[in-house]
């Protein structure tokens, strides 16, 4: 049994997607904890009405600053490992983490970030698209690495940006599909098929690693 450890700071909706596609294909996993750096996270609540054990880091009560950071940093390191992952899927976590705490769970730590990168690292991701003129916009899943949003791609999900869109309806477009997708991915990490070669990521059993509209 693989152990995943999901960390939030709101929605959850990638996190139940997880969980749900967790039980309902029967993976030889559990997700051993949801994690927030958020007291009011609305996925805790899903998260403890299907029993599993939930915690909160608040990165409020750590302060501002370059100690406050590691502070959290070294406080969440401690409650993850209370549960012992194999697996910690960032799923809407909204904080930057330190190095320190990436290089400890190098190779098995994976993020879902909202565009395709390489383009649109951090914030705003739907909102800078449609700015931009784009005509296709997605999702990425990739391991993390010290640089923010970057590290090895895993599998991403495109889809077209339309004629009107507002960020609103984009982002509701690019979730339906992050939901497809990331429960495979964490999927594929358990059943261990995936394979990092340089900068590239194979899926060893040949499945796409590319999610369309
Ligand atoms: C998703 O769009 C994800 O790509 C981004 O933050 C959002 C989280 O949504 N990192 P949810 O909390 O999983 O509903």
């Amino acid at each position: 049994m693989k152990r995943i450890v999901i960390l939030i700071s709101g929605r959850g909706s990638n996190m139940e997607g997880i969980v749900k596609t967790c039980a309902a294909e029967g993976w030889r996993a559990q997700v051993a904890a949801v994690i927030s750096n958020r007291p009011e996270a609305a996925g805790l609540r899903f998260a403890a009405e299907q029993g599993i054990p939930t915690a909160v880091v608040d990165h409020k009560a750590f302060g501002k600053g370059d100690a406050a950071r590691a502070a959290f940093d070294a406080e969440l390191a401690r409650v993850v490992d209370g549960f012992a992952p194999d697996l910690v899927v960032l799923a809407g976590f909204m904080r930057i983490l330190t190095a320190g705490f990436i290089g400890r769970y190098e190779g098995r730590m994976l993020n879902i970030h909202p565009s395709l990168l390489p383009a649109f690292p951090g914030l705003h991701t739907h909102q800078r698209a449609i700015e931009t003129g784009c005509r296709a916009a997605g999702a990425t899943v990739h391991f993390v690495t010290a640089e923010l949003d970057q590290g090895p791609i895993v599998a991403q999900a495109v889809v077209p940006v339309l004629d009107g869109d507002d960020e609103a309806a984009l982002s509701a477009r690019v979730l339906q599909l992050e939901h497809r997708m990331y429960p495979r991915t964490v999927r594929w990490f358990v059943e261990g098929q995936l394979q990092i070669v340089g900068s590239r990521v194979r899926q060893l059993a040949g499945e796409a690693q590319l999610f369309v509209a």
